[in-house]
């Protein structure tokens, strides 16, 4: 059995109206039906775009939000279930570290008290000298002096602050770190010294992370396990390089395709799938398949009434989406039916691409984009031709 296993978990947020918002009309579907598992000392990599429901699906594990429906199962414990008393010896084992180490670190205490509270609060360490102790040694294991405990948070570059939020995650002695958007916060220099030590902790600690992230290029690196999120839903899940190496579902296929590649003569060929409009409501999620209102390989029959399941297509690779083996086999091709806002570039060379994007694809290195003006089609020039498009059948 895995660490952490999610079961169909649902987090429904309800819209409420009336003088005293008393009446609820409806419902934000933030998180709707996800279910994956985290290997004990492994990473998950959770992406998506913004809006997606990343947030909300690492709060529900913690029971930071309220789970609609589904398990949260930790080392053999339904957390979804579990009543508040009891959750509280949970909490200790699973911790977030945040995107803003600023907003989550209190302005007014020093660094020892803040790392102290929380180890106060369970038990941890039998008195102050003890806790002092532990938070000089998971200072050093987090790269920052022992001189640091007296100091305040603002005295701290972004960098050292979001130190300061791992190290206040580790003195509680966790089990699984739920890392919402690390290093988003910061610069990209050092965005890889954090990831970095992310990784040295987990090695040293045989922690367990679940690692959300709205860019692939952070996730790609420590994960070993990514889930790619649409609208509250995962559309596709693989082993890391399996990810990388060729993305199934067209939605993980528009945001690999946004990647650089290092060689400028395959970055000039390669296929490129921008994807317009923006996410749909998740107040309002597109029946059938959430992703039909932009995909470009959208279909006239099934996208549109019935939601795809996260089915496994071989080694552990999982797609949601209907027409899997016949887009990789070429039968279905791209169209650019009523809907779909697509703008779809030249020939596709994503093999060539991805022998080499897997060979030494540091996006800190990749050479900048030649920018080459792709041979766009428009995909909806005007309401009668999206009408039009509508009744003839598509490829
Ligand atoms: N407490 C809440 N009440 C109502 N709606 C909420 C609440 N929290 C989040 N939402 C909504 O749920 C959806 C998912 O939000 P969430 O913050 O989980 O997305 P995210 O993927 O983390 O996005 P980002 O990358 O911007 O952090 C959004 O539409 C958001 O507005
Ligand atoms: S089910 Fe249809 S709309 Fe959804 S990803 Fe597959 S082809 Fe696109
Ligand atoms: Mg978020």
């Amino acid at each position: 059995m895995s660490l952490l296993e999610l079961d169909g978990v649902k987090v429904h947020f309800p819209v409420k109206k009336g003088l005293f918002f008393d009446r609820t009309v409806g419902h934000v579907y933030a998180v709707d039906g996800v279910s994956l598992s985290v290997e004990a000392g492994q990473t998950y990599g959770l992406v998506g775009e913004s809006g997606c429901g990343k947030t909300t699906l690492g709060r529900a594990v913690l029971r930071l939000n309220d789970i609609t429906d589904g398990a949260v199962v930790f080392d053999g414990t339904d957390l979804a279930k579990l009543p508040s008393e009891e959750m509280r010896a949970f909490r200790r084992r699973l911790q977030m570290v945040f995107q803003d180490p600023l907003g989550s670190l209190n302005p007014r205490q020093n660094i020892e008290s803040i790392l102290a509270e929380g180890m106060a609060a369970h038990n941890i360490g039998k008195d102050q000298a003890e806790r002092r102790e532990k938070i000089k040694e998971i200072l050093a294991k987090v790269g920052l002096p022992s001189n640091a405990m007296s100091r305040y948070p603002h005295e701290f570059s972004g960098g050292q602050r979001q130190r300061i939020g791992i190290a206040r995650a580790l003195v509680l002695e966790p089990d699984v770190i739920i890392c919402d958007e690390p290093v988003s916060a910061l610069d990209v220099s050092v965005q890889a010294q954090v990831i970095n030590l992310l990784e040295e902790l987990q090695e040293s600690l045989g922690l367990t992370y679940l690692v959300i992230a709205h860019d692939l290029a952070v996730v790609r690196h420590i994960s070993d396990v990514i889930g790619v999120m649409y609208l509250g839903g995962l559309v596709e899940e693989a082993p890391s390089d399996a990810l990388y190496a060729g993305p199934r579902h067209p939605y993980t296929k528009a945001l690999m395709s946004a990647v650089p590649v290092p060689d400028p003569e395959v970055e000039d060929r390669r296929e490129r799938i921008l994807l317009h409009g923006d996410l749909p409501s998740p107040a309002n999620p597109p029946a059938g398949c959430r992703f039909h209102t932009r995909c470009p390989w959208v279909q006239e029959t099934k996208c549109a009434t019935e939601r795809p399941p996260l089915l496994d297509t071989g080694d552990g690779h999982k797609v949601a989406c209907h027409f899997t083996a016949e887009i990789e086999a070429g039968t279905v091709k791209q169209t650019l039916a009523t809907g779909i806002e697509a703008v779809i570039s030249t020939e596709a060379v994503a093999t060539e691409a991805v022998e080499v994007s897997e060979g030494d694809a540091e996006t800190a290195d990749a050479p900048v984009k030649k920018e080459e003006e792709p041979a766009t089609v428009p995909a909806q020039a005007d309401a009668g031709e999206a009408e039009r498009a509508e009744e003839s059948p598509k490829a």
